[in-house]
């Protein structure tokens, strides 16, 4: 693909791409926004540097791509719902997005992207790693993808969010998204088929009995961590990553405890999953 507006280098040939020659802070005009697009369909996580990003400047550039979701467990800064906090310090018990996920896939429209800008980077440590999940779908086989193709998983968001408000002595009764949507998801914009699992939100398989869908889940999440479809970004401060949560899973590294990694996080409405075979 020929992008006028700005560079684009790929990081792997499956995922991810560093993105240069743009000032996120500023409007964008038609054409450069139209290839950064491209180069998120293209690439499904794009990593931006230098991006001293305000709240609002973080908000306006997610908004070029749609309405911003409201995170439906997280504190937000006075006056910005629409932000989401990414912190951890020497008194964190947790922090977001340790375990492989695909952001709020139980929404019953999870969001089609997630912009993350981090201020602050420990001293080493802290990468995020991003697995493509076209790549996971297109190395299964044949009768794989078919029977795959057949079923539908639930998701919850009650048993992550209760156990991290509980890691962080936060009581609530609150009542958290819960959705059924096609093992595999057809990408609305690409067309390509994505696995659509992951461990922090997928409880198990429409029809079929715990002990099978807990076979089948085991084998796609060791599938979908291969290597072979990551890419492993390492964070500097007011780096951006922007990833498509249809396509992509990411787990966040802790290994810089006691270390400050801090930013903030907007995320970008998407639609209702569906399955259209090839
Ligand atoms: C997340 O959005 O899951 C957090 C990712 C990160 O902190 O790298």
């Amino acid at each position: 693909m020929a992008y006028e507006t700005i560079q684009v280098n790929p990081v792997t040939p499956t995922i991810g791409a560093e993105i240069a020659g743009i000032d996120l802070r500023r409007p964008l005009g038609n054409q450069q926004f139209k290839e950064v697009h491209d180069a998120l369909m293209a690439h499904q996580v794009l990593f931006f540097r230098d991006q001293d990003l305000t709240l609002d400047e973080h908000k306006a550039f997610g908004r070029l791509f749609g309405e911003l979701a409201i995170h439906p467990n997280a504190a937000a800064p006075e006056g910005h719902p629409e932000i989401l906090p990414i912190h951890a310090d020497a008194n964190s018990k947790r922090i977001s997005g340790e375990r492989w996920h695909s952001d709020v896939s139980c929404d019953p429209e999870p969001p089609m992207g997630s912009i993350l800008n981090l201020k602050t980077i420990p001293p080493m440590g802290g990468d995020t790693i991003f697995a493509s999940m076209y790549a996971a779908y297109d190395a299964l086989s044949a009768p794989m993808k078919a029977f795959l193709g057949q079923l539908t998983a639930i998701h919850d968001g009650g048993p992550n969010y209760s156990r991290t408000n509980r890691l962080q002595g936060i009581q609530s009764n609150k009542v958290f998204p819960h959705a059924e949507h096609p093992l595999i998801r057809t990408h609305p914009i690409t067309g390509r088929q994505a696995i659509f699992v992951n461990p922090v939100f997928t409880v198990g398989i429409k029809d079929l009995p715990e002990d099978e869908a807990k076979a089948i889940l085991e084998f796609l999440y060791e599938h979908c961590n291969k290597p072979h479809w990551q890419v492993r970004f390492r964070w500097a401060p007011n780096s951006v990553a922007f990833w498509d949560n249809r396509c992509v899973q990411h787990i966040a590294m802790w290994d810089y405890f006691p270390n400050v990694r801090s930013g903030f996080r907007v995320t970008v409405k998407g639609d209702r999953p569906f399955y259209r075979p090839h």
